[in-house]
């Protein structure tokens, strides 16, 4: 080796950083040079706001074959079952190791690890620290990162695109051409190996738990390189938003507060999930989500309500200690009253393609996390298994890299110039919050087949709204975002329109019910 492995990872949420790390300890000092780039700190990602956990079998009482099975049934039959069981299988000893990094979890009166139960799960497996496990993750694998010399970190680059050769030995990725948000600068930073870690895309919906950086940058780099996508119809809408109108963003309640005995009731204070599913509150995400939609709709309402008040305080401010005090920042008390809640854009279970060890199709480019469709999830991702993922197929991802990726020609990093930013334009502005508004009305929990043609287009006349801005030189932020937002939003689009029937989150109502228990929801 007369170089080091050139490896780029955008994106440091817990799939980028396992990455790095694993990849890291698996190669000598003078052998691998990884460069993490992310146009945030990891405390803006996804994984950091992750309340829930990490769904893991570790109580004898368990088995990994409950929670295999658990995945495939929430997953609607789309699941990969080999992926699902070697992430299930492999879950423990992730555990461990991070136990071993440092990491705290919540234990139990006898000193093991204190286990949720959450939406799907037939079993409590949720390893949790309180409602901030993801922070915790992310508190972990950073302090890892950081004293590594291998690893570099910058913070300030917004990825834009792929770089692509195409050659008689094929399609081939070379690294990413980035925008430093700070400067404008552009670069053409080359790599042997590129890694897409980038996250969720929720802001392609009005409502969304993700956090604004979740503008589904990779999987819109992977359509403008042709690397193929999967499942990009599966959006899992969470049932459990915090209906606050006036507050920016939105914010989770956990499905773990329905685990610990939260109930929802319908805005007259009636049960809402009785008798539509044997697991009653804690039945998979879309099908609690759709109830919930369908009760807004015949009702008129702007929320229902979650009554969490038989938890106690005590229990409530021991393992929710985060929700209890924005509740209470905003005036609710979800100790003594229900809380109103509604669902929201969550998790993209969809994504690039790639098989169990993170490879795309496209060589020298690896897909992790959210914006990776390993297979896993189907069409509907269960409770917790998110974070697994993102500890799981990282490990695979890296032994890949370490046994079949070699150093290609060497190509010099380039700069390529510089964007003077612009101030949005308001056509810009307005296109994006239509484009949201669209997505929730027509491409939502509930679809059907003229919403989601004229869904189609629309969203392709934001596209060209982006491509008229780009070329009469507007070069803001917000038209970056509208411009991979677009893309994104008709991907989900079109899949749902070419899906032959309804399966996990995706719900045609004009595709004939395949079930007794479809047509209760329906
Ligand atoms: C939650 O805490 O309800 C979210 C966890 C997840 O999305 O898996």
């Amino acid at each position: 080796m007369n170089r080091p492995l050139k490896v780029i990872v955008v994106g440091s949420g817990v799939a980028g950083m396992a990455f790095a790390h694993r990849l890291s300890s698996l190669m000598g000092a003078d052998e691998v040079d990884i460069r993490l780039l992310s146009k945030a700190a990891p405390e803006s990602s996804n994984s950091h706001a992750a309340q829930g956990g990490v769904a893991v079998v570790v109580h004898p009482s368990d088995s990994w074959e409950g929670h295999r099975d658990d995945t495939l049934e929430v997953g609607g039959g789309r699941c990969l079952p080999e992926v699902v069981e070697r992430v299930v299988q492999e879950g423990p000893g992730c555990i461990q190791e991070l136990l071993l990094k440092g990491a705290r979890f919540d234990t139990n009166d006898e000193g093991g690890l204190a286990t949720a139960r959450e939406g799907g799960h037939s079993a409590a497996r949720v390893v949790h620290r309180g409602d901030r496990t993801g922070a915790e993750l992310v508190r972990v694998l950073r302090a890892q990162i950081r004293c590594d010399p291998k690893i570099s970190v910058t913070e300030t680059l917004m990825a834009l695109d792929l770089l692509v050769s195409d050659t008689s030995e094929g399609r081939r990725c070379r690294g990413v051409r980035t925008m430093d948000i700070l400067t404008g600068v552009i670069m053409e930073q080359y790599a042997d190996v590129t890694v897409l870690a980038t996250g969720g895309a929720g802001q392609v919906y009005r409502h969304t738990t993700n956090p604004v950086g979740a503008t589904g940058s990779g999987v819109a780099m992977a359509i403008r390189g042709n690397v193929p996508l999967r499942d990009m119809a599966f959006v899992q809408f969470h049932p459990t938003a915090l209906f606050a109108p006036e507050q920016e963003g939105t914010f989770l309640i956990s499905e773990a507060v329905r685990g610990a005995g939260a109930m929802l009731l319908r805005p007259d204070r009636s049960r809402l999930m009785e008798g539509l599913h044997p697991m009653a509150d804690l039945a998979p995400r879309n099908v609690v989500a759709r109830a919930i939609h369908a009760v807004m709709r015949e009702e008129s309402a702007a929320h229902v309500l979650l009554d969490a008040t038989q938890i106690g305080e005590a229990r409530f401010a021991r393992e929710f200690p985060m929700i209890l005090n924005h509740c209470w920042s905003i005036g609710i008390d979800p100790v003594r009253q229900p809380i109103p809640v509604m669902p929201a854009a969550h998790y993209l279970c969809g994504g690039i393609r790639t098989d169990a060890q993170g490879r795309t199709e496209l060589d020298g480019l690896y897909a992790l996390g959210e914006c990776a469709s390993s297979g896993l999830h189907g069409a509907d991702r269960l409770a917790s298994n998110s974070l697994l993922e993102a500890l799981v197929i990282p490990r695979h991802a890296a032994a890949s890299v370490l046994i079949s990726e070699w150093q290609q020609p060497i190509q010099k990093d380039l700069g390529k110039g510089q964007y003077s930013f612009t101030a949005p334009s308001p056509l810009t502005l307005s296109s994006l919050a239509d484009l949201r508004e669209l997505m929730m009305r027509d491409v939502g929990i509930v679809r059907g087949d003229e919403g989601l043609r004229s869904a189609r287009k629309g969203l392709l006349e934001f596209k060209e709204r982006a491509e008229v801005a780009w070329s009469g030189g507007e070069r803001s932020q917000e038209l970056f975002e509208l411009r991979d937002l677009a893309l994104v939003a008709i991907a989900i689009c079109e899949q749902a329109i070419a899906e032959p029937g309804n399966a996990g989150t995706h719900w045609n109502q004009d595709a004939p019910p395949r079930s007794v228990m479809e047509t209760a929801l329906a």
